[in-house]
């Protein structure tokens, strides 16, 4: 079954019956494979050597918005690793740019926004994001990594979910206690929801083009909604994001991660999404009776890749065994790799998971 068959996906140009397929199509539809499949958050990264010489030439962003480069890392980091998918090289904060907001990535305290918004004001001179013309570089980016992957490799998109990308326009960058972010939020609940629905009408355009310029799922980082209770999240974020996941093309797998969520796995569900993305802090088991019928993806703490193999097996082979071989399990860290990550430890990862209990198909 390698012949292409685009007629077959009218909605999604660019699958084939070999993407359709793949053991990580089939996880995020809830069906069974003959293995776990594997990607990680930030595969492509500090952590290696080949990722460093591309950066000692130019900046994150610079890579970001060259569209053959962030294809070759797109692509490098995926063959190096043997995971079953890759993810177009890009940063949650492209977006931002167009909106009118200057972004500034420092070595030292990561992304800076030198002009966060504190007011109803500075959120109404925000501007609407035309994608094509302002994002067409991540675009292109896709096309040039879908041309370039291997034909079995999906390729996924990916976006920051509404409240973490206002989190960061809000607070100007990273933040620990979210007080800008949440007395806004309290103080001006108007300006809040005109914030979040700026920013969920310009990813609603901005997933869908990823969709049909070559990805075949989609990722939406919430990475900071975890610092919320469960009734904020009900009230200030779940109708936002809600309305952009029931926006993308249909027949699109999308993996909805956030970190921190224990408390909010059920209404991140009920936001939607194929698969929810959940972190180290919960035992998988637990959240997989909590949320019934959805695909899983993690959850291996990220930490867990600085110690030796057979720490490195035995930490592996507890995310699997509380999967316990239901299909809709996609293997990943609970958050991104980090940058003293040892290479050969990824590799010894890939291969466990790889073959401990297989299944059948
Ligand atoms: O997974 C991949 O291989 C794709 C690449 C990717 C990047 N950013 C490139 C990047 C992805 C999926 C992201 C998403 C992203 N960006 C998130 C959500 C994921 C998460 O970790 O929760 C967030 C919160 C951001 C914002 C961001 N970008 C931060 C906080 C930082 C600094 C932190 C750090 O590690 O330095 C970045 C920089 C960034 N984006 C790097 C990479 C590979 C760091 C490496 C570099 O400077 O080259």
């Amino acid at each position: 079954m390698t012949s292409p068959c685009q007629s077959s996906y009218p909605q999604h140009p660019s699958m084939t019956d070999t993407l359709y397929h793949s053991p990580f199509l089939k996880a995020c539809r809830g069906e069974p494979t003959p293995y776990t499949p594997i990607w990680l958050m930030r595969q492509a990264g500090r952590y290696m050597e080949e990722y460093r010489q591309v950066r000692a030439k130019v900046s994150l962003l610079e890579l970001c918005k060259t569209p053959d480069l962030a294809a070759e890392v797109t692509i490098t980091a995926v063959e190096r690793l043997g995971v079953d998918a890759a993810i177009i090289f890009s940063d949650i904060l492209v977006l931002v740019e167009p909106m009118g907001v200057t972004l500034e990535f420092q070595k030292q305290r990561g992304p800076v926004l030198h002009t966060p918004l504190r007011s109803a004001s500075d959120i109404r001179k925000l501007r609407e994001v035309e994608v094509e013309e302002a994002l067409g570089f991540v675009f292109e980016a896709i096309r040039q990594a879908r041309a370039g992957l291997q034909p079995h490799i999906p390729l996924i998109g990916f976006a920051g979910a509404p409240f973490t990308i206002a989190s960061y326009l809000v607070e100007g960058g990273a933040s620990r206690n979210f007080e800008h972010t949440k007395t806004l939020m309290y103080q001006d609940p108007e300006s809040w929801h005109a914030l979040l629905s700026l920013i969920s009408r310009t990813l609603v355009a901005y997933l869908n083009g990823q969709v049909k310029a070559g990805a075949q799922a989609l990722q939406l980082f919430d990475s900071w909604v975890g610092c919320l209770s469960p009734s904020d999240y009900r009230e200030f974020v779940l109708p936002h994001t809600r309305f952009v996941l029931e926006r993308i093309i249909p027949g699109t797998p999308v993996i909805h991660f956030g970190t921190g969520t224990a408390a909010l796995l059920e209404l991140m569900r009920e936001a939607g999404g194929s698969v929810i993305g959940v972190d180290y802090r919960v035992e998988l088991d637990q959240a997989w009776k909590r949320l019934g019928a959805v695909g899983i993806q993690g959850n291996l703490d990220p930490c867990v890749l600085l110690a030796d193999r057979k720490v490195i097996e035995a930490r592996a082979k507890r995310v699997l065994d509380q999967a316990g071989g239901r299909p809709g399990h996609i293997f990943n860290l609970g958050h991104g790799i980090l940058p003293t990550t040892p290479v050969d430890n990824v590799l010894a990862l890939v291969d466990f998971v790889h073959t401990y209990q297989p299944r059948s198909a």
